[in-house]
């Protein structure tokens, strides 16, 4: 968890000192930091709060709170590294269908966003009912987009 927290916090602190209009210097920047940020959402959301609401991990309230707000935040960070011209440059698992159908990839990164934010909503209650009935459908959102847009 303290690993996860500081490269978070790393990846945040770029950010927050990155205009969002600012451009990679390349191509293999953006995807090295889209990943990053997917990677680490990734831990926060499927191993810490799926792991809780799955039982293979204890439920921790305040860890699965913290660890909501991490994704909240996080969910917003990939999008401007998907710029034109992002889809090659370094091995990625980003499809080409990104840049020719991207109102559908944003209407489901939007969708994405939305979910997230009602799981952290779940997760403040301390509930572990609320956080499994809230986990399913920000889970099913990460999905939609990985089965339409990665080659994973
Ligand atoms: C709108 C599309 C979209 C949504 C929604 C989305 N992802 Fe992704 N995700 C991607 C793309 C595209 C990649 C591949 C990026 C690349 O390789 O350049 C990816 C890659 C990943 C990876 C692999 C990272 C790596 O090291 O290559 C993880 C983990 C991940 N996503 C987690 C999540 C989680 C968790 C959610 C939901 C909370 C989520 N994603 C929602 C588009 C999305």
């Amino acid at each position: 968890m303290k690993n996860t927290a500081l490269i978070a916090l790393a990846t945040l602190a770029t950010v927050l000192v990155t205009p969002a209009q600012a451009q990679f210097r390349t191509p293999e920047a953006a995807i090295k930091y889209r990943q990053s940020v997917m990677t680490v959402q990734g831990r926060a959301f499927y191993g810490t709060i799926g792991a809780m609401a799955s039982g293979r991990m204890p439920y921790d309230a305040k860890l699965a709170a913290d660890n909501a707000e991490l994704v909240v935040m996080l969910s917003k960070l990939p999008w401007i590294a998907f710029g034109p011209g992002t889809d090659k440059g370094a091995p990625t698992d980003a499809k080409p269908a990104i840049w020719t159908e991207q109102a559908r990839f944003k209407e489901l990164g939007d969708k994405m966003q939305g979910e997230v934010v009602k799981l952290a909503a779940a997760a403040k209650t301390g509930n572990l009912d609320q956080l499994k009935a809230a986990y399913g459908p920000a889970r099913d959102a990460c999905k939609a987009c990985h089965d339409a847009f990665t080659s994973q």
